[in-house]
């Protein structure tokens, strides 16, 4: 369940940020498929996902730092950027979202299908979102 994922390499902090992303995807994953039977320890599925939580969270604040520097040093044939990184953005916000509602039923509902998910969809964004916009770095 837990095979490798291949997204693109950016920049070696991106790169450790998105490894580490992955890794606490697994780890949910793994705990899932380790405790799920016992209805008491379904509290350290919650506590995978929160840690989850804290890895996104962590790295959507690193991008945004790059993104403020990207910003800055803009070429004026780049202006147009704002917007798409107005869209980069909501994306990271939606995607905490979603992990908060898996989380907040996790003890109810097996997440494991919700969490394959993210999963894609985090390396759909990288390969799409992230190369696009920090490929100055
Ligand atoms: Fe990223
Ligand atoms: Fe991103």
């Amino acid at each position: 369940m837990s095979e490798k994922v291949q997204f693109e390499n950016i920049h070696p902090i991106l790169d450790k940020e998105h490894t580490d992303i992955f890794k606490a995807i697994n780890k949910v994953i793994i705990t899932t498929n380790r405790h799920w039977d016992n209805k008491k320890k379904r509290t350290l599925i919650v506590k995978s996902i929160k840690q989850l939580y804290k890895k996104c969270d962590k790295h959507w604040k690193t991008e945004e730092k790059y993104f403020k520097m990207g910003l800055k040093n803009m070429p004026p044939e780049h202006q147009e950027i704002e917007k798409k990184i107005n869209k980069h953005r909501k994306k990271h916000i939606k995607m905490l979202d979603t992990i908060i509602k898996i989380r907040n039923k996790a003890t109810t509902t097996n997440p494991i299908k919700s969490i394959m998910k993210v999963r894609n969809a985090t390396i759909k964004h990288i390969n799409d979102d992230d190369v696009e916009h920090f490929h100055w770095l």
